[in-house]
């Protein structure tokens, strides 16, 4: 079976159970994990914040960002399809007492306009004041999308000139990079707060980052207790994040060449594929009404894909266990399946 349903998919690598294998590890509680203690080193700046803090997961990472940056009756502006938004069981209200007002995005941004539009008078007594922003790059739900370099920068610039705390759910991050020629820490600099998975186009088994100044990060490290992800010989797990720092970081192209080719072979096919929206390891297949149908039809073929947030499209997602010859075979299967209820163009989402 050729599992194209997520890049959280991935087996760790033969060497990165080595690396595993050989971790020197201590209690993390303590700081007394040298390697979890060195990866937070290497983490923080590899995404341009001063410190990092190791946790289990990205929804614990933004989660504990979204705590510290923001105090209960504030108001929270994300992308209306984001992770923070739809995947996160209401977090922000729950843990944190925050309002979230989805903004509509195009491609998964928001403009510097939407952000003004949507500040609110700080003295009134009935309204929940807009404090926090919240970005995600790459945006999963529209397919991978990056953000241009000079959109974050406004989008920061903005949040700055109107005193409100940003965070950036960079979970794939390292896509984001690559996707737009422009270093990780060039990227996250600017954020008050920033998120990394671990466990999917880096391939570990798990494993996520918060970035953040020393001040913020004092503030994280008890948020960590206080979401219940302060872990023990956690070095276990970091040797994985060290290991795909080294290693999975600059094979990350050889993904979106990948994908960009799987988007290539299905609109040739006739497929409703657009090459224009596959800029990192997602390809968005437009397979009409029967959605359910045609994902079981493609399964038969021996692929396995998954659904959006778009109730006509699936995602096949190209990570580090998807070689040259799985992508063929997929290119060959995916359209047979679908022989069927081919569709036009994917519009732009
Ligand atoms: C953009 C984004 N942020 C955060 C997460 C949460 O990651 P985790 O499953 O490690 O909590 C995901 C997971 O798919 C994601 O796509």
């Amino acid at each position: 079976m050729i599992d194209l349903r997520s890049d959280t998919l991935t087996q760790p690598t033969p060497a990165m159970r080595e690396a595993i294998a050989r971790a020197a590890v201590g209690d993390e509680q303590k700081r007394e994990d040298p390697t979890v203690n060195e990866l937070e080193r290497r983490g923080a700046e590899f995404l341009g914040q001063e410190e990092a803090v190791f946790l289990p997961t990205a929804t614990m990472a933004n989660q504990i960002a979204l705590n510290i940056l923001g105090n209960p009756g504030d108001a929270l502006l994300v992308e209306r399809h984001a992770h923070i938004m739809l995947s996160e069981l209401g977090g922000p209200a729950a843990h944190s007492g925050l309002l979230t007002i989805g903004l509509p995005g195009t491609n998964g941004r928001f403009s510097p306009d939407q952000v003004v539009s949507e500040l609110r008078d700080r003295t009134s007594v009935h309204v929940a004041p807009t404090r926090l922003v919240a970005v995600e790059n790459t945006h999963n739900s529209s397919g991978g999308r990056v953000w241009p370099l000079a959109e974050i920068d406004a989008i920061v610039a903005v949040c700055r000139e109107h005193d409100l705390r940003i965070h950036l759910d960079g979970a794939r991050l390292a896509n984001a990079a690559t996707g737009s020629g422009v270093e990780a820490a060039r990227i996250g600099r600017g954020f008050d707060t920033v998120t990394l998975c671990f466990s999917k186009g880096l391939g570990c088994p798990l494993g996520a980052l918060i970035a953040g100044s020393a001040e913020l990060m004092a503030r994280a490290r008890r948020g960590k207790h206080y979401f219940g992800g302060a872990m023990r010989q956690a070095g276990i797990v970091a040797a994985a994040a060290l290991y795909a720092l080294d290693h999975h970081v600059d094979r990350i192209g050889d993904d979106h060449a990948r994908a960009r080719r799987l988007a290539a072979g299905l609109a040739a096919a006739g497929l409703g594929v657009d090459l224009d929206q596959v800029e990192t390891n997602f390809v968005q297949i437009d397979v009409g009404a029967d959605r359910a149908g045609a994902i079981e039809q493609i399964k038969e073929r021996g692929v396995l894909v998954s659904t959006t947030v778009h109730p006509t499209v699936v995602r096949a997602v190209i990570h580090l266990d998807i070689s040259d010859e799985d992508v063929d075979a997929a290119v060959e299967a995916i359209p047979a399946a679908l022989g069927a209820t081919r569709t036009g163009a994917l519009r732009a989402r």
